[in-house]
């Protein structure tokens, strides 16, 4: 008896988890954030202040693309929404300075720069983890986002 009331309980609970994640999804897909468009210049909030891109660098790539599929894709798609942003176009739609400062200082980024501001309204409050990275591995990650994009 005591058995089939937890199981009741569980399922309750379940349910209203569940419940609550299809309100949230639906809330989500009627809200539109106030995102940047592709001439956007904002360089974000964060150690890195300057950056200048030269030609892609295919070493970068290498250890960028390796980085990415360890890290990034768990939550990331290149064409489409996943638990984040899709990422192939990033590269034209933010500065390289943002990017960067997203990879270095995400929880900063997420409270008080508007663009991430934006992006963690429009998914759901779900702030992206801190990846770790130092700069170098930011920037090879930056320079395989770069590769994708069309
Ligand atoms: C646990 C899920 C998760 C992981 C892992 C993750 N992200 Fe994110 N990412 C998000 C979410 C969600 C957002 C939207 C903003 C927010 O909630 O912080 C985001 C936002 C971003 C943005 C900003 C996009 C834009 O349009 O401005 C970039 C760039 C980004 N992530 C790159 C990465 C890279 C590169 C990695 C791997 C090192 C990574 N993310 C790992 C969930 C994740």
């Amino acid at each position: 008896m005591k058995k089939y009331f937890s199981l009741v309980a569980l399922l309750v609970i379940s349910f209203s988890i569940a419940n609550n994640g299809i309100l949230k999804a639906e809330d989500s897909s009627l809200s539109s954030a106030p995102l940047a468009g592709p001439q956007d210049k904002n360089l974000g909030i964060g150690p890195v202040k300057k950056l200048v891109l030269g030609p892609i660098d295919k070493k970068m790539v290498e250890e960028g693309k390796a980085l990415y599929t360890a890290q990034c894709i768990v939550c990331h798609d290149m064409d489409q929404k996943k638990i984040g942003p899709a990422l192939k176009n990033v590269t034209k739609m933010r500065t390289p300075e943002y990017l960067m400062n997203v990879l270095l200082n995400s929880a900063q980024m997420q409270k008080e720069d508007p663009t991430m501001k934006a992006l963690l309204k429009e998914y759901n409050n779900m702030p992206m983890p801190d990846p770790g990275f130092n700069q170098a591995k930011a920037r090879a990650v930056v320079e395989y986002l770069r590769s994708v994009a069309k």
